[in-house]
């Protein structure tokens, strides 16, 4: 027996898809959750049908009505969504056709590939402030962090070998730099997002005399002075992704970064730093080791990254050989990016529930950066200042830290008498140099990691984040 013909496009059809076409094929279970802004095109597109004369006032009040029942069943989940009728616009518009006889106008002047690309667009204008409420979110953590470890030093690494001493606040600020440029990066992509597609048709617009301006209008697809945006190619119109692209790129970026911050408290977390103890609200335990709190959250954060890469991989490779305009294929182009969006939503909130509940051990942190060889550079800059060149420098104070080793000795214990040996230059106030508060209180240029700078820095953040 025939397979029932599809209700949409059946028209040329003898027999139905088969079921496992069906399943194969079918986008309603992962496309559903456009239904709010599928309807929102629907509302601005029948609005707009009313406004050129191709339907009636009356037909587009019985459509904005019959597509406000669906809404609130769908939001109140009691809407039946069927597999069979492929997508969620199809699933929409036969659940209106239903209910209202009008609605067999609506898809006038419109094809599916004008509509998801129109849903999709307004999805990630949406989507991009949710992750930005979620960025700023762990910026304020970080914020908050920090004004805990006020004036707490630790090292800073370069090749993961300590470095120079920075306060642990400036080394959580230079996260909050990277999440305000991911900031700005979504706010770019939400911008990019901004220009109606709705009147390119399937890929060659309509010969019936729509108004796309009236529409994008309705949408909110404006500029600063409230003018219309619309795409200005019917054919790029239908066949572009390269907001999906910019938006998975953006959020491999935020997974980049908040991955070098769970290693930086993974490594911080060891007993090898012990710099800090993170939540036990976001730590596990061993079903083994009865001592062991392991910060899972931070690994699973770094693992995150891997995926969130991934989703960009998909969605570059997916697009780079089709042909204009539309092509199936495209229909894969959102599992990757809800994927992102979940996933970066939910990676960003952990890492501010992470973040709020951190200690840090003062102790181990001094202990830490303890070692006068921290401020050896500071003893070259000092050289420097008696007139003795770099790079000369740098080769005196390499034989003060060899000295040292020799003698077994921390360097700020040598005897004056000995280094002086080794250059004239560094007279009886060289010690001065390991000082820890002469070190920061010399950093006083823009960015470093003297206290008055990040003070400065800290409190251009929270006016920022208020
Ligand atoms: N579900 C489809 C997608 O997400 C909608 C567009 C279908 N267009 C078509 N010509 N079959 O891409």
């Amino acid at each position: 027996m025939a397979k029932k013909k599809q209700a949409t496009w059946g028209g040329r059809f003898t027999a139905g898809p088969a079921d496992l076409m069906l399943t194969f094929s079918e986008s309603v279970s992962f496309d559903a959750r456009l239904a709010p802004f599928d309807i929102a095109g629907s509302k601005a597109h029948a609005a707009m049908l009313a406004h050129v004369g191709l339907i009636t006032t009356r037909e587009r009040n019985a459509i904005h009505r019959g597509l406000k029942e669906i809404e609130a069943e769908i939001g109140a989940g009691k809407f039946k969504w069927r597999r069979e009728l492929e997508d969620v616009h199809m699933n929409i518009e036969q659940a209106l056709t239903q209910r209202v006889p009008a609605a067999a106008k609506l898809h006038t002047a419109r094809s599916r590939n004008d509509q998801v690309a129109t849903d999709m667009r307004l999805f990630f204008k949406w989507a991009c402030g949710e992750v930005d409420h979620r960025l700023a979110g762990a910026q304020r953590a970080l914020l908050a962090l920090a004004e805990q470890a006020d004036g707490l030093l630790i090292p800073g690494y370069t090749h993961l070998q300590r470095a120079q001493p920075v306060q642990i606040a400036h080394h959580l600020a230079a996260y909050m730099e990277m999440l305000d440029r991911d900031r700005g990066r979504f706010a770019a992509v939400a911008a990019n997002a901004n220009w109606c597609p709705l009147g390119a048709g399937a890929l060659a617009g309509t010969t019936l005399p729509i108004d796309r301006e009236f529409t994008a209008k309705e949408l909110g697809f404006v500029n600063a002075k409230g003018r219309p945006q619309v795409t200005q190619n019917s054919m790029d119109s239908v066949a572009d992704r390269d907001v999906f692209i910019e938006f998975a790129t953006a959020a491999a970026l935020v997974g980049t970064h908040l991955s070098r911050l769970a290693e930086d408290l993974i490594l911080w977390m060891s007993s090898e730093f012990g710099f800090l103890t993170l939540p036990d609200a976001f730590c596990t335990g061993s079903s083994l080791m009865p001592q062991k709190k392991n910060p899972d959250a931070c690994e699973i954060l770094r693992g995150k990254s891997a995926r969130l890469q991934g989703n960009l991989t998909t969605l570059i490779t997916l697009t780079k050989g089709l042909p204009l305009t539309y092509n199936r294929d495209l229909q894969d182009d959102k599992p990757p990016i809800f994927d992102s969006f979940d996933q970066t939503i939910m990676a960003l909130e952990v890492t501010a529930g992470t973040l709020t509940g951190a200690t840090f051990d003062a102790v181990a942190c001094a202990a830490a950066v303890s070692d006068p060889a921290l401020l050896a550079t500071d003893l070259a800059d000092y050289l420097v200042e008696a007139g003795v060149p770099f790079r000369d420098a740098h080769h005196v104070v390499g034989a003060v830290v060899k000295l040292a080793e020799d003698q077994q000795t921390p360097l700020d214990q040598l005897a004056t008498a000995d280094v002086q040996k080794i250059h004239p230059a560094l007279k009886a106030d060289w010690i001065e140099v390991f000082d820890l508060k002469r070190a920061g209180a010399r950093r006083i240029g823009t960015g470093m990691p003297g206290p008055k700078q990040v003070k400065k820095q800290l409190s251009r953040w929270k006016k920022r984040l208020t």
